[in-house]
């Protein structure tokens, strides 16, 4: 066993990843990935919650795996697993439902505002999405959950529920749970629409023009920096709350870059769009272009995605399952035969 702090986080296989989620999530895990003992999954449970095609979900799945690889997620510091390969997720959900208060999960910003795009049809399960998230969480006895900004408000009913369950069924000073803490960098941690500097760069946009994905071509991503949304101002800045699109980009070409806020800010003070465009656009292909290489190789290696996958699992598999005895134990339930 290492004594290294526990990580881990996850990413839904709904829709192709854009560069919210590089930013925001995956290029943290990445980079803090040597200082912890790291876990990350695919979220496939999650992934229903909404309405889904049952046709693409498995493909759609090994897909985000082999991101995640893509990425730069180091196998000799992480295990990457798909979560409703581990049982364990489902099953302690269950228990934890029945001790969360049902006023706590409809207080939730993510479930309001797409229990609001879906009209009639919500489900249970889009209610009950954070329990799960809690869970996935809590069977690692993770410290640290690297997301971005959208998921803190989680992470902290995650650490409610802890709180509660540890009152409730465990002894003074022993807890069962632990209490894990969200990693959330200040850069990167909110990647706006290029539609809309205001709206926060999603998967469930309507419109593909709205997100860079990671897997683009170099046209699509020049087409899509050529058509977002700009204002007729000249010169780039940061921070100006007038100027949503201006932060975003100026933004977007900092950490694209690797430059400093500083250096970007001087960069481009006194640049039109027509010259920043272009600049973005070559930035950008060229960021991608490693993770668009590594993707290649890593699902034309027949096997080698399936073999990564199985021994996440494994690993995955032996400290949830442990996690659930112990919770079913304090819960008050007999030991399995
Ligand atoms: P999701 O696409 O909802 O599965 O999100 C996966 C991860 O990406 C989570 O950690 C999110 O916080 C992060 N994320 C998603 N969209 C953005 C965004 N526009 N900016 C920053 N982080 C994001
Ligand atoms: N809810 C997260 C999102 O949409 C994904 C997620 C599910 C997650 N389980 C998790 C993130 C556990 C961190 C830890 O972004």
């Amino acid at each position: 066993m290492s004594n290294r702090q526990r990580v881990l986080s996850g990413v839904q296989p709904t829709g192709d990843l854009h560069l919210g989620n590089y930013l925001g999530a995956i290029r943290n895990w990445v980079e803090g990935q040597n200082q912890y003992d790291n876990f990350f999954c695919v979220v496939d449970l999650h992934a229903i919650t909404v309405p889904y095609n049952p046709a693409t979900l498995a493909a759609d799945t090994y897909k985000v795996a082999a991101l995640y690889l893509a990425c730069g997620i180091d196998l000799n510091y992480s295990s990457i697993f798909i979560q409703s390969h581990v049982s364990a997720h489902s099953e302690l959900t269950w228990l934890l439902n029945c001790i969360t208060p049902l006023n706590w999960l409809q207080d939730m910003v993510q479930y309001k505002e797409k229990a609001i795009k879906q009209g009639e049809n919500v489900s249970v399960g889009l209610l009950d999405y954070p329990v799960l998230m809690s869970s996935d969480i809590l069977l690692y006895q993770a410290d640290k959950v690297p997301v971005g900004e959208d998921q803190k408000q989680h992470i902290e009913l995650t650490r409610d529920i802890v709180n509660s369950f540890n009152h409730k069924f465990a002894k003074p000073n022993q807890p069962v749970l632990k209490l894990p803490e969200p990693l959330i960098r200040k850069e990167g941690a909110r990647v706006m629409s290029l539609t809309d500097g205001t709206k926060k760069m999603s998967k469930s946009d309507p419109s593909d023009l709205s997100r860079i994905n990671l897997l683009d071509s170099p046209d699509e991503i020049a087409k899509k920096i050529k058509r977002c949304k700009t204002d007729p101002v000249r010169g780039l800045e940061f921070d100006n709350p007038e100027r949503p699109e201006s932060n975003n980009l100026l933004n977007l070409y900092m950490l694209l870059s690797g430059k400093t806020k500083q250096e970007v800010a001087v960069e481009c003070q006194d640049m039109g769009w027509g010259t920043f465009k272009p600049l973005l656009t070559e930035t950008t292909i060229n960021a991608l272009k490693p993770i668009q290489e590594k993707y290649k190789a890593v699902t034309e290696e027949k096997g080698y995605l399936e073999s990564v996958l199985r021994e996440g699992k494994q690993k995955a598999e032996a400290i949830a399952n442990q996690t659930l005895l112990q919770v079913k134990a304090a819960m008050g339930y007999s030991a399995p035969l």
